[in-house]
């Protein structure tokens, strides 16, 4: 352990992602308390840090607050401190209002902004100085997502010494809309800082590839990148970086055994009840973000109530959305229109005491999510664009009766690994509703038996075995 490292007391093994895994929340009274951060990146790698001891470097959720180093639940937290103009430029602008909208196929218009980048420099910058301080010599730096592309260069400059990975948890885009980047190159040569760059898909890895080629002149190795195998190689001199796919998961083992305990089960039938026990139960659970695709579900179902498809009578649809960046303007309008989409359906279709959706703009405990993906009968999860998607994996976690069907986009990157699910397009509104309807009117021994082959899958491939393998890679003797 890090105490054990010669003249140091620094951390032998450091996550470093741009926020930590709980947020700051300050209350009307003045007190302060932590609570969880939003988002698959922390699901899925809290839970990993907590049973490997390591320290993690990030933002606690709030502008203007400079804090101590601290443990809370059992990890070592190292506060990054942002002002608030630079949550305004570096967070909400550069990497949400460009970056992300850029890396999901340009859904929405991405925002080319000079200052917003400057910020973006300046804030990886002083997350590459709170990583050198923390860090023991020789010890292992795994940095976090599109916020802090430029934090392994950054890094390797202060602190030559560390082994140094870096994992991309959104899509990694086609190189035609990645090269609209005004700063392409400099993203390029930031993620050349680490010693292994991993993305979920081969196709990611593969168009970094190619822009290691065409920016910077570089000569990568031509194989295909497999899945956990056969990364690609870039020579840097006397450096090499590889390049593979690492498809993400969950705590696949913990969930199951949530689902399972007694209080669950009985909270499962309490659920069902409060929806006033409708025959079919749909559940969508997502953060409130434009690219998961949540309006276009709600006007599949729409237009299956409008045809008398689906009998209001009888299913209750639940969708639970996280508050999730809400000073960005596309994610308010996204917002607006799923509200307004909701309130026609229940207005249309609704008894008074009897809502078709209930519609929750809240994030709820892990134990109640539970509860709600053992309970609905369809799950849907319609992005149309996803690096993973971990809602999907959480379902089928939490289906040890080898109940529910999964409705799942073709353009998350779980799709590749759940095909025993409904794939659909979410922009073919006409195969969503055929999705649907297949996934309301199974034969349950037809729907066992996809849930059998869903539940192998993610009980086999969990949180664990995607930072091994990642990990393992980064590993010296595996790079020379
Ligand atoms: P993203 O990282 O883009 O938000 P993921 O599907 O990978 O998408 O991860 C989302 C995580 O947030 C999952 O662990 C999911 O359970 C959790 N989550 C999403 N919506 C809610 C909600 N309303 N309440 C509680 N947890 C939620
Ligand atoms: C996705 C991103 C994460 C991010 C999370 C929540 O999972 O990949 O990096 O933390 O969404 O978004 P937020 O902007 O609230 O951190």
């Amino acid at each position: 352990s890090s105490e054990n490292a010669p003249g140091s007391d620094g951390a032998d093994f450091i996550v470093a992602a741009n926020r930590l895994p709980v947020d700051l929340e300050r209350l009307p009274d003045g007190t302060q308390r932590w609570k969880s951060s939003p988002g698959g990146l922390v699901s899925a790698l809290a839970p990993f840090l907590r049973s490997h001891s390591g320290a993690w470097v990030g933002w606690p959720g709030v502008p203007d607050v400079e804090l101590d180093e601290l443990t809370e639940d059992g990890l070592r937290l190292h506060p990054v401190s942002l002002t608030s103009t630079e949550v305004r430029d570096y967070y909400e602008g550069f990497s949400n209002g460009t970056l992300w909208p850029l890396y999901h196929d340009v859904v929405a218009t991405p925002v080319f902004d000079r200052g917003w980048w400057d910020t973006y420099v300046k804030v990886n910058h002083r997350f590459a100085e709170a990583c050198a301080k923390v860090a023991a010599p020789g010890a292992t730096v795994w940095i976090q997502d599109y916020q802090l592309q430029l934090v392994p260069s950054m890094l390797r400059d202060l602190r030559p010494d560390l082994r140094i990975g870096f994992f991309l948890h959104i899509p990694f885009p086609p190189t035609e809309l990645f090269m609209q980047l005004p700063w392409r190159a400099e993203i390029v040569r930031g993620l050349l800082g680490a010693d292994l760059v991993g993305f979920h898909r081969p196709g990611g890895a593969q168009n970094f590839l190619w822009l290691a080629r065409r920016l910077l002149g570089l000569e990568p190795t031509r194989g295909a990148v497999g899945v956990r195998t056969r990364p690609g190689v870039i020579q840097l001199g006397n450096r090499a970086v590889r390049v593979g796919a690492f498809p993400i998961s969950i705590d696949s083992a913990g969930l199951d055994a949530l689902a399972r305990k007694k209080e669950t089960v009985a909270r499962t039938q309490q659920v069902r009840a409060d929806l006033g026990n409708p025959k079919k139960i749909i559940l969508g659970v997502d953060r409130l973000d434009y690219t998961k695709g949540i309006d276009r579900r709600l006007y599949a179902l729409h237009e299956l109530l409008q045809e008398g498809k689906v009998d209001p009578d009888e299913v209750a649809m639940v969708q639970l959305a996280t508050p999730s960046r809400e000073r960005v303007e596309h994610y308010q309008r996204m917002r607006g229109e799923i509200e307004q989409i909701v309130s026609r359906i229940n207005g249309e279709f609704g008894r008074v005491g009897r809502p078709v959706v209930h519609y929750l703009h809240q994030s709820v405990g892990r134990a109640e999510l539970a509860a709600f993906f053992a309970a609905a009968d369809v799950m849907l999860v319609t992005p149309v664009r996803d690096g993973m998607n971990l809602v999907c994996k959480e379902y089928v976690a939490c289906r040890h009766d080898l109940g529910g069907a999964l409705v799942l986009s073709e353009f998350a990157g779980a799709a590749a690994e759940l095909t025993s699910s409904f794939l659909v397009n979410p922009h073919d509104l006409d195969g969503v509703k055929n999705a649907m309807l297949a996934a309301l009117t199974i034969d349950p021994a037809e729907g066992r038996r996809r849930m059998r082959a869903l539940r192998r899958q993610v009980l086999t491939h969990d949180v664990d075995r995607w930072a091994r393998s990642f990990l393992d890679a980064l590993e010296p003797e595996h790079g020379h």
